[in-house]
């Protein structure tokens, strides 16, 4: 058998790897078509989403793969069964591969070296969310043709997003200049901090992330106003902000909180396009797996 194709984090992946998948992305931008008949891949989500579950779903219809769509509420797992009992009973069914979302950090530590199938991770917790980040610089590609120099500021909760650190690592991988912005609370060790409005000016592309409230254990000291006032994307912002620069978001957003209701779908604006080239990358994604 060939080199099982987990995508677990980005770390794995050389530089290479990555565009390979970016180029296969565009390609099933462009229309390519390719059908893997009899596979079945099942999705296992135990944390809300939209994008990351419809893509994955969107992308495997669009390549003939069956999907089964796991429904925590009413499996097993509220009998008490462990992720690690669920994985090897999908396995055991014969499945080619599984997406997961969990919300334990490095959920997959205990499952490498221990299924047959290919892992695709769609976000463990805080940890990493690499569909997200390919889907990203996706985007960032098709826009400017290269990563290099860019100059990316990333904006709001970064502590508590998955997005941000898979972004982080991956963009200053790739030679991006990577500025961040949060509020106190939100601020981790290890990362310079800067002032929303003494980069932006200098940005090519400006990335907001939500507020994490889920996964705070004290609430968020500033109102939402106070919040949009300092580290939102206002109208007035996005006026500055460079000629060709882009606002990108992983969504869901909060309109007026981290992004103001016009900047959402304002002219720079590539939220949406995000979400459109999150089903070719992950086609790209589950096509690497699946071809010989
Ligand atoms: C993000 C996630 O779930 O990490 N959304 C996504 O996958 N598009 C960001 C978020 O929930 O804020």
């Amino acid at each position: 058998m060939s080199e099982m194709k987990h995508l677990v984090t980005l770390e794995g992946l050389t530089v290479d790897e990555m565009m390979a998948i970016l180029k296969a992305a565009d390609e099933f931008a462009r229309g390519r078509q390719q059908t893997f008949n009899q596979k079945v891949v099942a999705n296992l989500f135990f944390e809300p989403s939209t994008r990351t579950q419809y893509s994955f779903e969107m992308a495997q219809k669009k390549l003939g793969i069956e999907t089964i769509t796991f429904n925590e509420r009413v499996s097993s797992i509220s009998k008490g069964e462990t992720l690690y009992d669920t994985v090897k009973c999908f396995e055991a069914f014969g499945i080619d591969a599984l997406v997961i979302r969990h919300p334990e950090e490095n959920y997959f530590d205990q499952l490498m070296g221990h299924v047959s199938i290919p892992i695709f991770n769609a976000g463990d917790g805080s940890g990493q969310h690499p569909t997200q980040s390919l889907l990203d610089l996706f985007t960032i590609w098709q826009e400017f043709g290269y990563f290099e120099g860019l100059k990316i500021a990333i904006v709001g909760d970064v502590a508590n997003s998955r997005v941000a650190h898979s972004n982080i690592q991956v963009m200053k991988r790739l030679g991006m200049k990577v500025s961040l912005v949060a509020p106190p609370q939100f601020q981790e060790a290890g990362y310079k901090w800067h002032d929303l409005d003494e980069v932006l000016t200098e940005m090519d592309i400006v990335m907001l992330l939500r507020v994490q409230h889920e996964r705070h254990q004290e609430a968020l000291s500033l109102s939402q106003a106070a919040y949009h006032e300092q580290y939102g994307l206002s109208i007035e912002r996005e006026r500055q902000m460079k000629a060709n620069a882009i606002i990108m978001h992983p969504a869901p957003f909060n309109r007026g909180v981290e992004i103001a209701d016009e900047v959402v779908a304002c002219e720079r604006s590539r939220i949406f396009k995000q979400m459109e080239n999150g089903v070719y990358v992950r086609m790209a994604i589950m096509s690497r797996a699946f071809e010989r």
